[in-house]
């Protein structure tokens, strides 16, 4: 049983390392001079999405693809990361770009610069930068729809956690078992 399980995580630990280093099928990968990091050129490969990356990579060309939207959270683990450009992309400005919106915000604002939407044509040919939350499309929408997940979330923690109670309460009334080691027990939990 053991050996097995050993072996299967030192080969999820090789995967995770090759996968963090591994260079995307499109691009070119040169590595920079303190060899701590990686020069990532993604530029006019027609890519539509980016590309899962290295986790090390410092500069990052995606100008000149055919991207509309980042998926949310692509960008968040290049901890390391000083320069990117997604500029001549076909930027489709609708509520899910609002990651790299707000991304690229954080990150420089000189990098947002030349962002344009593509898309929706009340959009076209605006800067990213230029646009509010209300102006995406459909931003207004899906917003309450995320507010009534979150409800049902916390409906069904709260129904949870009165049914624990109750059960709780129902355990430690019952005369059958030690009273001293249910309260233990209850405790821990
Ligand atoms: C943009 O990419 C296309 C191929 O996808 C290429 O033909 C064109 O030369 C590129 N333009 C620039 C300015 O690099
Ligand atoms: C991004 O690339 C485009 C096209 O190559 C270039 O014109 C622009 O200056 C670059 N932007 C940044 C912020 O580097």
């Amino acid at each position: 049983m053991k050996i097995p399980a050993a072996a299967g995580f030192v080969t999820l630990m090789l995967f995770c390392l090759v996968h963090a280093e591994i260079c995307p099928l499109s691009c070119t990968c040169k590595p920079l001079e303190e060899m701590k990091g990686w020069l990532v050129d993604c530029s006019s490969k027609g890519l539509k999405e980016v590309p899962a990356l290295p986790v090390n990579t410092r500069k990052l060309y995606l100008q000149n693809n055919s991207m509309t939207t980042v998926r949310t959270g692509a960008f968040d683990n290049l901890q390391n990361l000083e320069e990117v450009n997604v500029s001549d992309n076909p930027w489709n400005c609708d509520c899910d770009i609002l990651y790299l919106k707000l991304w690229l915000e954080d990150f420089s604002e000189s990098f947002i610069a030349n962002v344009i939407c593509a898309t929706p044509a009340s959009s076209e040919r605006k800067p990213l930068s230029q646009l509010s939350g209300n102006e995406l499309d459909s931003c207004r929408k899906s917003l309450p729809i995320k507010c009534l997940n979150f409800f049902w979330r916390d409906l069904a923690l709260i129904t949870f956690a009165v049914v624990v109670l109750i059960l709780t309460s129902f355990l430690l009334n019952t005369t059958e078992f030690p009273r001293k080691h249910l309260r233990k027990i209850v405790l821990c939990v």
